[in-house]
């Protein structure tokens, strides 16, 4: 399998609950190398950009109130498949079916409120690790 980069958020309800170093040190301990990490709070407008292929579902005004409500961190991953491996590491969107030890097992709240965000394509983690990271910031 080829070295990939992806990009993962830990979003506002981690932060909030002062999570994001738990979930660090879980990205670690899952064998991932931090190639890019920053603290920010995202505008209503970045998360609908961000959020865009989803802007017909009917969750989508709830999902943006809740990506800009408070300070993410944003990462880039890098791993050995890592595109698929951090979405395994996540586990299922709705923490309540996602599987034993997963991040979203662990420290998820909701399907909506679910700590991790994970790029689900290659095309995906291009576009969003450009959306949030300059090239000089991926070490
Ligand atoms: P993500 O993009 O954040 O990594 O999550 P995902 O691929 O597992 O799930 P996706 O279908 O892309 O949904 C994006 C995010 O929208 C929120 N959501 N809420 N209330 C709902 O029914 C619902 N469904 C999705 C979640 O925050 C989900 O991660
Ligand atoms: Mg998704």
């Amino acid at each position: 399998m080829a070295i990939e980069t992806t990009f993962a958020i830990i979003k506002p309800d981690a932060v909030e609950k002062n999570l994001a170093g738990a979930i660090l040190a879980h990205i670690e301990k899952a064998g991932f190398k931090v190639r890019g990490a920053k603290r920010i709070h995202l505008t209503r407008a970045q998360a609908e950009g961000f959020y865009a292929e989803h802007k017909e579902r009917g969750f989508f005004g709830e999902l943006c109130a809740f990506m800009s409500r408070g300070p993410v961190f944003v990462l880039a991953l890098e791993a050995e498949g890592a595109i698929t491996k951090w979405r395994e590491t996540m586990g299922a969107t709705d923490p309540a079916a996602a599987a034993e030890g997963t991040i979203r097992k662990l420290f998820g709240a909701s399907k909506g409120e679910n700590a991790t965000h994970g790029s689900d394509s290659p095309g995906a983690a291009a576009r969003e690790l450009a959306y949030f990271f300059a090239s000089y910031e991926l070490l």
